[in-house]
């Protein structure tokens, strides 16, 4: 039931409707963002992908999953992702399953933190190139990055090398270690847009000092989604016997993934953005040879056994199992949809939007580099105020849009969009620039 039906319910029955809940109602109402309309029921079946070979009819089939209202433009799951049908469900299986307290061991919980998990982590290692003992299921990228910058052995003095495109989960972990213990954070920027692989690994090897540890870098940026060439700055890193991590919080489920061939040292991501997991899905990744040169961050039994690999990584008390029914479910979706038609359909309709707005005079933040770009298309439109737009649309339009200040729009484009989602959106940009100059 939506919020407005629930309180129409509740005001109904003469019971108080609860403060928050009416000033959230009220503050929507006030906003103007139009009605959700009923909720969408779950569709009968997953389409064939084999019975769909015109990519539209697949996709709107495939958007029947999901719950986000047949009449929103949702343009930011580079935030976070929706979880359509099939992985709530799994994640409702999961609770209705554990619930019971009846396990047939009685040793055996509903909790998460102290056990192997293999059952999860098996498909999700298969999933993104890894084995089993090098993962560790944690619930977002945040918290596996600050695993590495906290408990990575360095010394004062020792130096990460990082870019300037950093999300605050990805850079505030190093700078938290460099006030407590003096390491030291040092940038290198990434022009906009990147136009090379070889552009930006000149500029990792003009940062380097004999005193950089580690390069940590996004695999896809959260400033302007472009791809770092991943492999290459590995094998740059190893060749100068530095250590190498990724942040890919946006990659898994949104392109071809196989952290082995990478070949780092340590790899992190959040599945709750583009492959649609429920949110507090993430992972840490770690090299088996690396592994004993981390601290644990959070202890319970176990931190000190490193015989348990990377599952000592995913030791920290009671959590949430059913989300991990969810995570598996999310792995087996995608792999029913085949990740490469879905990273085809991410590049065809982030292309579309991106060719659009440059038509349109926007500066392009996407680097030409179609090796370097996927699923994000960011443009800069001044003198266009981006969080102005941003409201205009979500409250007159229900478009839901991101950006950074001043100018910056950042464009997602999930497999779940069709083309004509998009034209809605840049039908309502030329509204909002018409009406601005006028
Ligand atoms: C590159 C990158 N790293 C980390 C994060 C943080 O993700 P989470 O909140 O899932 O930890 C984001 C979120 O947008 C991101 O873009």
């Amino acid at each position: 039931m939506d919020r407005r039906r629930f309180l129409a319910a509740v005001s109904a029955t003469g019971m108080a409707i609860p403060l928050e809940l009416r000033s959230l109602a009220q503050s929507s109402a006030k906003a103007g963002v139009p009605s959700a309309g009923p909720d969408p029921a779950p569709p009968a079946k997953l389409p064939d992908p084999a019975a769909f070979p015109n990519e539209d009819p697949f996709w709107a089939e495939m958007r029947k999953q999901f719950l986000i209202p047949s009449d929103e433009v949702y343009l930011n799951n580079g935030t976070v992702g929706s979880s359509p049908w099939p992985v709530l469900n799994a994640v409702f299986d999961g609770y209705k399953q554990t619930e019971r307290m009846d396990q047939p061991n009685p040793e055996d919980y509903p909790i998460w933190g102290y056990d192997s998990w293999n059952e999860f982590r098996d498909p999700l290692a298969e999933f993104v190139g890894a084995s089993r003992d090098e993962i560790a299921l944690v619930r977002n990228a945040t918290e596996a990055n600050s695993y590495i910058a906290n408990g990575l052995e360095m010394k004062a003095g020792d130096e990460v090398l990082m870019s300037d495109q950093e999300h605050p989960g990805g850079e505030q972990p190093w700078n938290l270690r460099a006030k407590r213990y003096g390491v030291v954070v040092k940038k290198f920027q990434i022009p906009k847009p990147a136009k090379s692989a070889a552009e930006i690994l000149n500029r990792i090897s003009d940062a380097i000092t004999p005193r950089t540890r580690i390069i940590f870098v996004s695999h896809i940026s959260t400033d302007t989604g472009v791809v770092l060439p991943a492999s290459e700055i590995a094998q740059f890193a190893r060749d100068k016997g530095i250590l190498s991590a990724f942040d890919g919080a946006h990659v898994t489920g949104m392109m071809r993934l196989n952290i082995h061939e990478i070949g780092c040292d340590f790899y992190t991501s959040s599945p709750h953005k583009w492959l649609m997991a429920p949110k507090g899905s993430g992972y840490l990744y770690i090299r088996p040879e690396v592994q004993e040169r981390v601290w644990n961050t959070l202890a319970t039994h176990g931190w000190d056994e490193p015989q348990l690999k990377a599952q000592r990584f995913e030791m920290f008390g009671s959590s949430n199992v059913p989300n991990l029914w969810g995570l598996r479910a999310a792995i087996n979706l995608c792999n029913h949809i085949g990740l490469d038609r879905i990273e085809r359909r991410h590049r065809a309709m982030a292309d579309y939007i991106h060719a659009e707005m440059v038509k349109r005079g926007a500066e392009s933040w996407t680097s030409p580099d179609p090796a370097l770009r996927c699923g994000i298309a960011t443009v800069n439109v001044p003198p266009i105020k981006r969080m102005d737009l941003e409201n205009w649309l979500w409250q007159t339009k229900k478009i839901r849009i991101r950006g950074g200040e001043p100018s910056k729009l950042r464009l997602s484009t999930p497999y779940y969009l069709l083309k004509s989602d998009i034209d809605r959106f840049l039908a309502a940009f030329d509204e909002y620039r018409r009406m601005n100059r006028a």
